[in-house]
């Protein structure tokens, strides 16, 4: 949601800036913009992508040494030209860029035009800019010291960087609650929402924390609390591959995530399922194993993919741990006074480990006691060093907007993790682990297998690419895949798709039913099995095309479904991870064959960092 860069060193900034907005168009695409400080503060802006503002630019004088970009998700007034970061100050001395929400902008708007600051954008963030400068004024003080009393006034979510004409070497950044990462090269530093921008030059990073202000000056980098206090940077190493951030051959990044499952998912069992020894490990969880055993419930609170991941440990845990689950959508969970007890574990699943409404649900369970437990894709994420313990999934970055990879992964550490509970637990024996352990082993070579079926998949999709509804029916642990796969069809292909467990369809979907609703039925060899073949004929009856995926080998529904899909049978336990690819591969060929914008599709962005 929203991208920031930001470079001062020895090298041209602007190409820095313009490769890092690409890194980071996945986060906000309806404009984008550059300011770079070289004697002049100019400003280069545009509604567009990333390669629209290229285009602006082309000719324009670009060399500097130091410079900010932005890529915007809009919030505050529609994508245009005006409302495109950077913003300056009404001296245009001052410029900042900003992702985030200031929610008392409106007040501190009133005011500032009161002394004579004037406005060209319907954004919050010109407030910020101009409170910045309005301080600096009244207080006759340093840039550093007015953005530090500024951030003292505004209310709400940042991640800011600010230039000024009269600060030609310096670099002053802030955040609280949104991400910010500072890259340190050999004397040039970078700024950016997430190391994509920074890797190709430096490995040392440092995550900035909520109330921190970045000073970069003089070759040296400085950090210090909103109260002024200094702090000491801690340097970590980045283990992020370039070429995890590149599309290596595919069309899009989705489809190269799609394509990455099996490693993916290997690698988030990696240390943990050692199937020689016949032993889990989950290091995370091993200083609150003894609150794992004796959790009273468990609160699973997320959004969107994450959340459909939640909804299958809820399957997960309580069938093999037996501790009750909730699953809450974390939006809902903290307006809603929930019931939260020291003895509650909150497990918080997020691929970003950003999304404010995660990140606001935990903080409410934390100030209840609860022990919270991340699952998180993205190391040093906000939600990761928000929580008391954890396991990262090792999906490695995720690029493409509709989540997929990240799912599978969440799914296989929230797998083991529910294995280890019921072993720690003594609800689950050992024969019947040993078996899972087994199973879970050849998952990886089964999600290979069900990838082979993409050509075949992309000749359904061309059947249906037209339709403009879809229903997905799945029961027990396949229910949250059929949600899973209505959302990856809306969010990319924007067709309108409702996901169900197929034992309520007769409650009311039913009478949407006819020759020209697509249904895919997820109808694997499980304990269901028998009642959805029973739905299938339901909807048979009614002339529904049937589109299902059974196990290999199924002799019954080809016989009654249109279109069948065969994928590799397992375990019911595990059959989501299996069972989610077509449906995934389905939607991204409709989605490319409808001409959409696969992995930036409208409205969307991939982490969510407001509210
Ligand atoms: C769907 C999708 C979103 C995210 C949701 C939560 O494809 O990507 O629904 O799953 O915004 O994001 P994270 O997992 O980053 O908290």
């Amino acid at each position: 949601m929203c991208g920031i860069v930001a470079y001062l060193g020895h090298r041209e900034a602007c190409p820095i800036i313009l490769k890092g907005l690409h890194r980071l168009e996945y986060r906000g695409y309806d404009s984008a913009g550059v300011a770079l400080l070289n004697g002049e503060l100019n400003v280069y802006k545009k509604k567009g992508k990333v390669s629209d503002l290229e285009a602006f630019i082309h000719e324009k004088d670009t060399h500097a040494h130091v410079g900010m970009g932005h890529t915007r998700w809009a919030t505050h007034g529609e994508p245009n030209d005006e409302n495109a970061h950077p913003h300056y100050s009404t001296s245009e001395r001052i410029a900042i860029i900003h992702n985030g929400i200031i929610e008392n902008y409106a007040a501190l708007k009133t005011h500032l035009q009161q002394q004579g600051h004037v406005f060209h954008s319907d954004t919050d963030t010109e407030v910020f800019v101009n409170l910045i400068e309005e301080i600096q004024k009244q207080n006759d003080c340093s840039l550093e010291e007015a953005v530090r009393l500024a951030l003292h006034e505004v209310v709400g979510a940042y991640a800011i960087v600010v230039l000024s004409k009269d600060a030609p070497n310096q670099l002053i950044a802030a955040r609280k609650g949104s991400p910010m990462v500072i890259g340190i090269g050999e004397g040039e530093f970078f700024i950016a929402s997430d190391a994509t921008p920074i890797i190709e030059y430096t490995n040392e990073v440092v995550y900035v924390n909520d109330y921190e202000i970045v000073v970069i000056r003089d070759g040296q980098l400085e950090i210090r609390s909103k109260e002024d206090v200094s702090q000491t940077p801690y340097i970590q190493k980045l283990e992020m591959e370039l070429d995890s951030i590149e599309k290596g051959g595919y069309e899009h990044f989705m489809l190269k995530e799609i394509f990455e499952q099996p490693r993916s998912i290997l690698d988030s069992m990696r240390g943990r399922l050692e199937i020689e020894a016949s032993h889990l490990n989950m290091g995370g969880i091993r200083a609150y194993e003894q609150k794992f055993i004796n959790a009273q419930r468990i609160i699973i609170v997320a959004c969107g993919t994450s959340w459909h991941a939640g909804l299958v440990a809820e399957y997960l845990i309580e069938d093999l741990a037996r501790i009750p689950v909730e699953v809450e959508y974390a939006s809902e969970f903290r307006y809603r006074n929930p019931i939260i007890t020291e003895r509650d574990i909150v497990i918080a699943i997020s691929q970003s480990g950003e999304t404010a409404d995660t990140l606001a649900a935990i903080e409410l369970a934390k100030s209840k006691g609860a022990t919270i437990f991340g699952v998180c894709n993205v190391v040093g994420s906000s939600i990761a060093r928000a929580t008391d313990a954890g396991a990262y999934t090792h999906a490695g970055p995720e690029i493409g907007v509709a989540s997929t990879k990240a799912f599978t992964a969440q799914v296989t550490v929230l797998t083991l993790l529910a294995m280890i509970m019921g072993q720690k637990r003594g609800t689950i024996t050992d024969t019947k682990l040993r078996e899972l352990m087994v199973e879970l082993d050849t998952i990886p070579a089964k999600v290979t297998k069900a990838l082979e079926l993409d050509a075949q998949i992309r000749e359904i999709a061309e059947e249906f690419k037209d339709a403009t509804n879809f229903l997905y029916l799945g029961r027990g642990y396949n229910f949250p895949v059929a949600l899973e796969g209505a959302l990856k069809l809306k969010e990319i292909s924007y067709i309108h798709a409702e996901g169900y467990p197929a034992a309520e369809m007769k409650h009311g979907p039913i009478a949407l039913i006819d020759e020209n609703m697509p249904m895919v039925v997820i109808a694997t060899r499980d304990s269901s099995y028998e009642k959805v073949v029973s739905n299938i004929q339901e909807v048979k009856a009614r002339k529904g095309r049937i589109i299902a995926v059974v196990s290999e080998g199924d002799k019954v529904i080809p016989a009654m479904a249109e279109f069948v899909i065969e994928v590799p049978h397992t375990s019911e336990v595990l059959m989501p991870l299996v069972s989610v690819v077509p449906l995934q591969l389905l939607s991204y060929h409709i989605a490319v064959l409808r001409g959409c914008n696969v992995d930036q599709p409208r409205n969307l962005a991939k982490s969510v960092t407001v509210e």
